[in-house]
This record gives structure tokens, sequence and C-alpha cells, in this order.
């Protein structure tokens, strides 16, 4: 019978302690089928069960799980070993433009204070009284509300941003991105604010179109359109005297 042959033991540096923290470093056996997240959870299970991380769908649902793997931001259930191994190496650090709490674990706070600042939530026009109007799924606005609705919250893009590190009050790719989202959704009413908000200084006239944000997100959903939308609504808006 032919024998399959073991591979080497990954050599994996992973972020300890807090922002002052430092790489440590761990053997892991290679597996044929391993994401990064499986390799993070043998270490604390196996090996150093004071590792602090995040996790909790597995499967590429609840955001939880985005950490910083060679130097980019990637959500670590749904990223094979292979796809990011060199050299028998993986690092893992905290995900960047974060404050980390402990290990991996970054403390979400203000990406989802931005999200409600860009008044992300949801405002209803109608209650469970009216009849609700058939929306049609082939309209422009639905259309262009749909393809960022399956943000997943998990600060991928906000990591991978460049104008995030060097401006913390700009709200960042993912709730700019929900903003849009609204502006084109019939149902809701919140726009007047919405759009003073997100057309700002902190807001979409910040960026600066690099489009980190849409290369990383693991959704494949691409807040520099959405965006490059706000920016085109803002100029509208100044130009008609409405903002
Ligand atoms: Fe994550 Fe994409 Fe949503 Fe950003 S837009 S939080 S990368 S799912
Ligand atoms: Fe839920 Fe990775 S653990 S997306």
């Amino acid at each position: 019978m032919k024998k399959t042959k073991l591979k080497a033991p990954i050599n994996v540096a992973v972020w300890r302690g807090d922002q002052a923290g430092e790489f440590r470093e761990y053997d892991v056996p290679r597996e044929q089928i391993q994401m990064v997240l499986d390799v993070i959870t043998y270490i604390q299970r196996k090996l150093d069960p004071t590792l602090s991380y995040r996790f909790s769908c597995r499967v590429g649902v609840c955001g939880s799980c985005a950490m910083t793997v060679n130097g980019r931001a990637r959500w670590t259930c749904r990223t094979h070993v292979n796809e990011v191994i060199k050299n028998n190496r993986i690092k893992i650090a905290p995900l960047k433009s974060f404050k980390v709490i402990k290990d991996l674990a970054v403390d979400m706070d203000v990406f989802f204070t931005k999200l409600v600042k860009a008044e992300g939530a949801f405002i209803p026009t109608a209650n469970r009284k009216d009849n609700l109007p058939r929306l049609s799924p082939n309209t422009e606005k639905r259309q262009a509300a749909s393809s960022g609705i399956e943000c997943i919250g998990c600060g991928i893009c906000y990591a991978s941003c460049d104008v995030v590190k060097w401006n913390p009050d700009y709200l960042g790719p993912a709730a700019l991105n929900r903003a849009w989202t609204l502006i084109n959704d019939v149902r809701d009413g919140g726009n007047e604010k919405r759009l003073l908000t997100v057309s700002s200084e902190t807001g979409c006239i910040s960026c600066h179109s690099q489009q980190g944000c849409t290369k990383s997100c693991p959704k494949h959903l691409n807040p520099a359109k959405s965006i490059a939308g706000l920016k085109r609504k803002t100029a509208w808006g100044l130009l008609t005297g409405k903002l």
C-alpha cells in the first residue's frame, strides 16, 4: 500500500499580549484539510489554553474570526492553510486599526459605533398594520441596496483601509457601505439625517478610492463602489442646495 508522506509541522508565530505584546512560536501538525482557525484552535486546545481569540459559526457567517494572517486581514475560518503558508510558516496577528484586548481578540467597539454614527439602522416608514407594497428585485435602487446587504460585520475592510489608519474619525468602508444600502432602500425613512452624516468630513469625501476594502472583503462586496455612490449623491445634494 502506498504510504502518504507526512508533511512537517507548521511553524506558527502568534501575537500574544495586548498592544505591547510580542509574537510567540508554536509547532502545529499539518493536516490535509486545515483552516487557519483550526491551527489557532489546536494551539489553544493542545499547547497553550491561555490563548485568546474570537470565533463563532466556523462557516463564514458571523464575521467574528477575522485576524491578520501573514500581514493581510482575512476570515480565518474560511482561509485554507495552503493559501497562506510560506516556507512552512504562518504569522497570525490581531486585526490592524483596532485596539488589542488580548492576543488575537480586538475591541470592535469603534467599528460598531461608526455603523451607528453613519445612521446604519433601518428606519421603518410603515408598520405591520400597513399594506406593504411588493418590491421588485429588478429596480436599479433595489439592486444597489442588495449589492451591499450581505455584510457580515467582520471588520476586514476597516482593518485594510489606509484612511482609517491616519484618520481615526473616518467612518470607514463598512459603515459607508451600510449607509449606501439604506439610502437605496425605498422602505427606509432616515435618509435626510443619514446623508448629512455621510457627506461630512468624516464620511465619504475622506475616501481616497484606494480599493483596499473591496480587494479584501471576504464576501466579495464592493464598499468602494458604495462610497462612490455616496460621493455622487453628496455632489448632487450640494448642486441642488439640499445639503
Ligand atoms: Fe466584512 Fe465586507 Fe462587511 Fe467589510 S463590507 S465588514 S469586509 S463583509
Ligand atoms: Fe464565523 Fe468565521 S467563525 S465567519
